[in-house]
């Protein structure tokens, strides 16, 4: 088998807007040198939560990717689930995704992106704190990469979960764990959309000096219920050789009307404050996400454009572009907590790991305009 015969049916890696259903094409395969064997390993090392990425290697326990299924085999012996994990894949592609979150904002733009691009897919229909009912999706979808965007986000925001404290660490925590078990015991990756609102600005890393936190920094933002219980499963899950963490933050999408869009949300505010964050413009980094899987990646990876954005800007650019006669107002942090339960995180997460592997990956104002502003431009002035 030599890594050619892959080639046609591995689609090109190129995002685009989610509307336009790119086709993906991974610039980046592990084949092993003497055979030409997709063979990769999880690493067992988990003592930095640096990227656990699946290599190439002759080491003992590898675990191995079929060029037909795309799926994580394990050797004879290790695990007895393996054996019919990997009698699966028989698609085209050779890929098939399990996707949690039907019904979710991120899951449902997951859902499209794969249909948009060819890829069979399933959303499964089990709750996560319930083992036996995603070992039951796993045994019907036969996936080869699984991908978690369920959790308790709150609604109308994140302050529900201070009030639904057993609900949030039964989904969030026992249900992510139990996913992760559940993919690891049949060798799969998973992909699990988590959040960077685990940080806040500190002496180290002060707002506007341009040094962001990186993937192996311990947490330093508990002040809300959801972000402390966001820190603690991503710190066991580092355990998890099998688990790619995105560390997800105040993600955009191209949809503005979309409530749970950080643009919608603050253009609708009565005042916002203006601090400047590092975001996640979904339409550029979904697709990528897609092709972490297909690379097999795991480990942490800060999930957000390069560089940050302020609010302020980010209205200025609504202004610009689709409404030249909007206006707000800007309060303070401390008028701020007056109007919410919990605080919230503000930092700028180092992108470095994930420019490294998406060398093409844009900064976080250019991916707005391309992705965000440009296909939505109402005015002509802009
Ligand atoms: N949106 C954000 O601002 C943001 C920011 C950073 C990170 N994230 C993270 O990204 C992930 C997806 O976010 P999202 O905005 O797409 O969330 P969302 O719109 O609130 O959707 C959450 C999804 O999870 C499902 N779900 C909740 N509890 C579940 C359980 N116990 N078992 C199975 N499914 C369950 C929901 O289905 P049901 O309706 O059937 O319960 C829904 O489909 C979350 O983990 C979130 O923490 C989001």
């Amino acid at each position: 088998m030599t890594i050619a015969i892959l080639t046609p049916i591995l689609p090109i890696f190129h995002p685009a807007p989610l509307i336009l259903h790119p086709p993906f094409v991974p610039s980046h395969r592990q084949a092993h040198p003497d055979t030409g064997t997709l063979r990769v390993r999880i690493t067992s090392s988990v003592t930095h939560c640096g990227n656990n990425k699946i290599q190439s290697s002759h080491s003992p326990r590898p675990l191995r990717i079929t060029p037909r299924s795309r799926h994580l085999e394990r050797d004879p012996g290790q695990s007895p689930a393996m054996s019919s994990a990997t009698a699966n894949g028989s698609t085209a592609s050779g890929l098939k995704f399990l996707i949690y979150g039907r019904t979710g904002w991120i899951g449902g733009l997951l859902g499209q992106l794969c249909a948009g691009s060819g890829i069979p897919y399933e959303y499964g229909s089990g709750r996560l704190e319930n083992r036996a009912s995603l070992e039951a999706d796993l045994e019907a979808v036969r996936p080869t990469h699984v991908f978690n965007a369920a959790g308790v986000t709150g609604r109308p925001n994140v302050d529900w979960c201070e009030t639904h404290r057993v609900e949030t660490i039964r989904a969030n925590v026992a249900g992510t764990l139990t996913l992760a078990d559940v993919c690891r015991s049949k060798g799969l990756v998973l992909i699990n959309y988590a959040t960077g609102c685990i940080f806040e600005y500190d002496e180290k890393h002060p707002e506007g000096s341009g040094i962001g936190f990186k993937e192996e920094d311990t947490p330093n933002f508990i002040g809300s219920f959801y972000s402390k219980t966001k820190a603690m499963v991503e710190d066991l899950l580092k355990n998890y050789e099998n688990v790619c963490t995105l560390r997800v933050r105040m993600p955009i999408s191209s949809d503005l009307s979309n409530p749970r869009n950080f643009i919608t949300k603050i253009t609708r505010y009565e005042k916002v404050v203006n601090i400047p964050n590092s975001m996640t413009i979904l339409d550029e980094l979904l697709p990528i996400s897609i092709e972490m899987a297909k690379r097999n990646l795991t480990g942490i990876f800060n999930f957000t454009n390069p560089g940050v954005v302020s609010h302020n800007e980010i209205l200025e650019m609504y202004r610009d572009y689709i409404d030249p006669n909007f206006t707000w107002k800007n309060f303070t942090l401390e008028e701020q907590a007056k109007v919410i339960v919990a605080p919230r995180s503000n930092n700028e997460l180092d992108t470095t790991k994930l420019k490294t592997e998406f060398p093409e990956l844009l900064p976080i104002k250019e991916s707005l305009i391309k992705y965000v502003f440009e296909p939505n431009k109402k005015t002509s002035s802009a």
